[in-house]
């Protein structure tokens, strides 16, 4: 099969504080296949899947941290079929499954020699170094959805929150596609001894609370909108808890709950600072393949299940992107079929 040269994709074209607007103005249009360097490949997409990022970073707070030259196509989470190798490529062949984050660090502000982003469109470049095989008993569809949200979570417990075996974590925001890997992760595969969230009793679109959605996960489940965490959890000495909301608030009542010495890690408030004695830490996930590599291997033998929201088609990315701005609206991933 030769390379195309031209194919369609969701081009952004400018920043705006109204992400709303800024999506709105997304267009589906024709462009040029981006070009593969030595390390990298072309992969032909099967799946992408919309994190939040993706809309904020057409905010102008994101771009003056990780600019993107516009127009450019949005998007991350990723899978489909390797057509193209470059010459440096030793671990990747043609017709090899993918999955992979392209990375905000990775990809975004300048010393890249990689577009940004780049999922939501019929092809895109990966860099070999951050890109995972596709096991064959996990979907293209379950693969898009893993990699983002699964090692932030992942990087947040382990390697910002060093959370060990018989440990308590509190996950704020349970419901998340983010909180839902950190519940599985804590309970299934890093051996917590208790693992609680906050979910409300808003519906998922199979219909059960998210609630129940987060007790069906393992976790113990406070309704945030009935009581505050603080309250219900006070003296609990929790070891750590991992901010999936970034309510400002927040940070200053962890100190009711946390150990002496506890980490606070926050993935949503990058201003938050301690006012007790513990840690915070903020993280902003970067893209290793082990991490995902490692996520994958557990998805196989069942210890995490990968929570999509909905499919929609290519048509609708700004559809999903609208309804993740507005973050009730979604309980796991909202994944796009190409
Ligand atoms: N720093 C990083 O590297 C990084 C990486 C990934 C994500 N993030 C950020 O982390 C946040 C979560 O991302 P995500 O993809 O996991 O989000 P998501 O899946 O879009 O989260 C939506 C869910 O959050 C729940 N929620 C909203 N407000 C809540 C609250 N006050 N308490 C508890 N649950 C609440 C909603 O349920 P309700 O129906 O109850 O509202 C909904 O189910 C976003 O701000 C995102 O930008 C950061």
């Amino acid at each position: 099969m030769s390379t195309p040269t031209t194919m369609k994709g969701w081009f952004a074209y400018e920043a705006t504080a109204d992400p709303t607007a800024a999506v709105s103005g997304m267009k589906w249009v024709d462009m040029p296949v981006p070009a593969c360097g030595p390390k990298q490949m072309l992969v032909k997409t099967t799946y992408a899947a919309i994190n939040p990022i993706d809309w904020k970073m057409l905010m102008p707070v994101y771009q003056e941290m990780f600019p993107c030259t516009f127009p450019y196509v949005p998007g991350f989470d990723a899978s489909g079929v390797v057509i193209a190798v470059g010459a440096e490529v030793t671990k990747f062949s043609l017709g090899d499954e993918i999955c992979v984050d392209l990375g905000v660090k990775e990809t975004c502000g300048p010393g890249h020699d990689v577009p940004a982003g780049g999922a939501f469109a019929e092809y895109f470049v990966t860099q070999e170094e951050l890109t995972s095989k596709k096991p064959p008993s996990i979907s293209f569809e379950h693969a898009a959805a893993l990699p983002l949200a699964g090692m932030t979570s992942l990087q947040a417990l382990v390697d910002q929150g060093s959370l060990q075996p018989g440990q308590k974590v509190l996950v704020l925001g349970g419901s998340s596609a983010t909180g839902t890997y950190a519940i599985q992760l804590a309970k299934n595969c890093l051996g917590a001894s208790e693992t609680w969230t906050t979910a409300s009793s808003n519906l998922t679109p199979a219909g059960s609370t998210k609630i129940d959605f987060c007790k069906a996960l393992g976790a113990e489940v406070i309704d945030y909108k009935r009581a505050n965490w603080w309250e219900v959890l006070a003296g609990k000495d929790f070891d750590l808890i991992y901010d999936c909301v970034g309510t400002p608030t927040d940070v200053a009542e962890a100190s009711k709950v946390l150990k002496k010495g506890g980490i606070f890690v926050t993935i949503a408030n990058f201003a938050a600072v301690a006012s007790g004695d513990f840690t915070v830490k903020p993280l902003l996930v970067s893209s290793v393949a082990a991490d995902c590599d490692k996520l994958l291997a557990w998805a196989v033998q069942g210890k995490i299940t990968i929570p999509v929201d909905s499919v929609i088609g290519v048509e609708a990315v700004k559809d999903g992107l609208l309804k993740s701005i507005k973050m009730s609206d979604v309980s796991g991933k909202v994944v796009v079929k190409f």
